[in-house]
């Protein structure tokens, strides 16, 4: 069932997503290297699985989380952090979906990276996406961010993505296909693997956003919150979604033999433990007027998501 939205003032979500969707496609679009000179060939790489037609969900939690904490976020300075997270994403799509890895071979309801251009274009096209993200995470058209604060959002973003984040999440998640785990290690999995770099997205945001220490607590919370949801989330449309809808293989986890939430408790207990996590998020939030209204419905929508 879907949780609906308790605040009636507020702009319908769908609303708010497109628009906010919007705004990110012309960020990507303004920032990403167009595809000519004697890179076409990987550029185009690059671009084919970053204009698959992602939800952008964690750009528009960065800028969301900045909006809550100052109204006047200045998009120049939003908007290269906010496509940087969405590089770092497709890069760890592309790379999750080679033959090494999950071997998927539909994505964002198009061929996978690899299918198209093959294992070692697919290989780089994720490393490029990688690095770029963190040449614009350091770009300063603007002086909103202090540079203590710019270093601060870099480190945050690199320690989430790497060994001991998403990068780890992926290497325990692939080394525990067709064996026992228990609990814990696949609430850390799902934590490392997807709850770091969606935390991180809201942490960038406030800290650009100049957050209190309260505040950024109070974010990191629900960042983490959100983060586990997302991904519990996802282990049931993987049991439950269609492929048409997710543009991606369904029931590929228990095919591989993957540990997720239903595999351990069974469709109806992860509906409620899923639900239960972005109320916990929701609560997270309590300090916050309604400017954090847009967080709360974020956290409904991950909930709720169909695809
Ligand atoms: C779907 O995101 C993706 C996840 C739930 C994350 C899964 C984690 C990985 C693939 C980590 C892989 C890591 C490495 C290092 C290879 P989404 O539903 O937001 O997808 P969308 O952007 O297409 O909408
Ligand atoms: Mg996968």
């Amino acid at each position: 069932m879907k949780i609906k939205p308790s605040y009636p003032n507020y702009m319908d979500i769908k609303t708010y997503l497109n628009e906010k969707k919007q705004q990110v496609e012309n960020g990507l679009e303004e920032f990403m290297f167009k595809a000519e000179g004697p890179l076409t060939e990987h550029i185009k790489a690059l671009r084919y699985s970053l204009f698959a037609g992602g939800k952008r969900v964690r750009p528009i939690l960065c800028i969301a989380a900045a909006e809550t904490v100052d109204q006047h976020t200045d998009y120049n300075t939003i908007m290269p952090i906010a496509v940087a997270l969405e590089c770092i994403h497709t890069y760890s799509l592309i790379h999750d979906d080679l033959p090494a890895m999950d071997d998927d071979k539909l994505r964002r309801g198009k061929p996978t990276n690899h299918m198209v251009f093959g294992e070692a274009e697919a290989i780089l096209a994720g490393d490029g996406l990688l690095t770029f993200a963190f040449e614009l995470l350091t770009r300063h058209n603007t002086n909103q961010i202090d540079p203590t604060d710019r270093l601060r959002i870099i480190e945050i973003i690199a320690k989430a993505v790497g060994s001991l984040g998403m990068v780890g999440g992926q290497a325990l998640d692939l080394a525990s296909e067709g064996i026992d785990i228990d609990f814990e290690q696949l609430r850390l999995i799902h934590s490392c693997k997807t709850g770091a770099l969606i935390t991180a997205s809201v942490q960038a945001g406030a800290i650009a956003g100049k957050a209190t220490p309260e505040q950024f607590e109070a974010m990191t919370s629900y960042g983490q919150l959100i983060g586990l949801a997302f991904q519990i989330v996802d282990d049931l449309l993987n049991v439950e979604g269609t492929k048409e809808e997710l543009g991606k293989a369904v029931g590929s986890d228990a095919e591989r033999q993957k540990s997720t939430y239903p595999a351990f408790f069974g469709l109806e207990k992860t509906r409620t433990m899923a639900r239960e996590t972005v109320n916990l998020a929701v609560t997270a939030l309590e300090d916050f007027n309604n400017q954090a209204d847009s967080l709360r419905e974020l956290a409904l929508y991950i909930y709720n998501r169909t695809n």
